[in-house]
């Protein structure tokens, strides 16, 4: 299976911090926010992926993570000159897909919770389809929407309703078979202008190859679309880091659990940033792993 996040977009709602610099290069807490979503794809055992972003944004993330190689991953990029929906990114990574499936991530979302990898690695094995993750929200409005009867068998997706027909958001977290391209080909742009992904979500529903996992009531699935809820995501870490003395979303760290590194390698990777608190951590699972320094 291959990944793909989408980083691009105006960030609009954060301006003026976004107008110099990506959304999802802000930080959160002790790293930058894509981190977030591309641990997500490694914890399912991802390793090719492709990170789309605008044309004035993306030599910063080739800057901030190269050829991925010192994760073990390939990564590569490729531009959306304007923010055409979120499912223009499987056409404008058609060739990169080729004839896998793919997931896509959201560059804003954060997941964390236990028991999320196993879950991660399930869904992707068992594809047949599409696979949606729900999380009961308080403001569904805002988000797509899914409806599951008591089986959890999935009834309808609507984006954005002003009446939901339930509390489930659909997340920014999308796993498809490689029909997905083809699909999002079809697609014609809704009234808002957009090739929009639930209009790929619905292809799947009605042929009845769409289905959605609830994510539980102790899962954190955070915003970080407004001031706000930016400063509480990094609040969360920090309460969850400090707490626990473990990191979120470390990718060295992740990249070393998933056997994409050994033990060696991510304490060198560590000891390069070694005047943050950060990079002692990774010397310190490193050298928990087995690494000699
Ligand atoms: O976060 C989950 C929600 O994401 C889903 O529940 C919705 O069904 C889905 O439409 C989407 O809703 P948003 O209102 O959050 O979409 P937004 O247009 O804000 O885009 C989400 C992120 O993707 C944002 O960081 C910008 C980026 N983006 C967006 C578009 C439209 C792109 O990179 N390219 C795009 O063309």
């Amino acid at each position: 299976m291959k990944g793909i996040v989408l980083a691009g977009g105006s960030g609009t709602r954060l301006h003026p911090i976004t107008q110099a610099t990506s959304k999802q290069l802000l930080p959160v807490y002790d790293k930058p926010m894509i981190y977030y979503p591309l641990s997500v794809l490694m914890l399912a055992g991802i390793r090719e992926i492709l990170v789309i972003s605008t044309p004035s944004d993306l030599p910063n993330f080739r800057r901030l993570l190269g050829d991925g190689s010192q994760w073990g991953l390939d990564l590569r990029y490729a531009e959306q000159p304007s923010p055409n929906g979120l499912a223009e990114a499987f056409v404008i990574g058609a060739d990169f897909v080729g004839d896998d499936d793919v997931a896509l991530i959201l560059g804003d979302n954060i997941f964390y919770g236990r028991g999320f990898s196993g879950l991660l690695r399930e869904q992707s094995s068992g594809l047949d389809g599409c696979a949606l993750f729900g999380y009961a929200v308080k403001d569904p409005q805002r988000y797509g929407v899914g409806e599951v009867d008591a089986e959890g068998t999935l009834l309808s997706i609507e984006e954005k309703p002003v009446s939901p027909r339930s509390n489930l958001a659909i997340t920014g977290l999308y796993f498809y078979d490689n029909e997905v391209v083809d699909i999002a080909r079809s697609l014609a742009p809704s009234p808002r202008g957009e090739l929009e992904i639930t209009d790929v979500n619905l292809t799947y529903l009605r042929r009845g190859r769409a289905r959605m996992t609830t994510l539980s009531r102790g899962f954190a699935w955070l915003d970080t679309g407004t001031h706000d809820s930016l400063l509480e995501a990094a609040q969360f870490v920090q309460v969850l880091e400090h707490r626990t003395g473990v990191r979120i979303a470390c990718l060295e760290e992740v990249a070393l659990r998933m056997g994409f590194i050994t033990a060696d390698e991510c304490h060198r990777l560590g000891a390069k940033l070694a005047k943050s608190g950060y990079g002692d951590y990774v010397m310190a699972v490193a050298r928990d792993s087995g690494a000699e320094g």
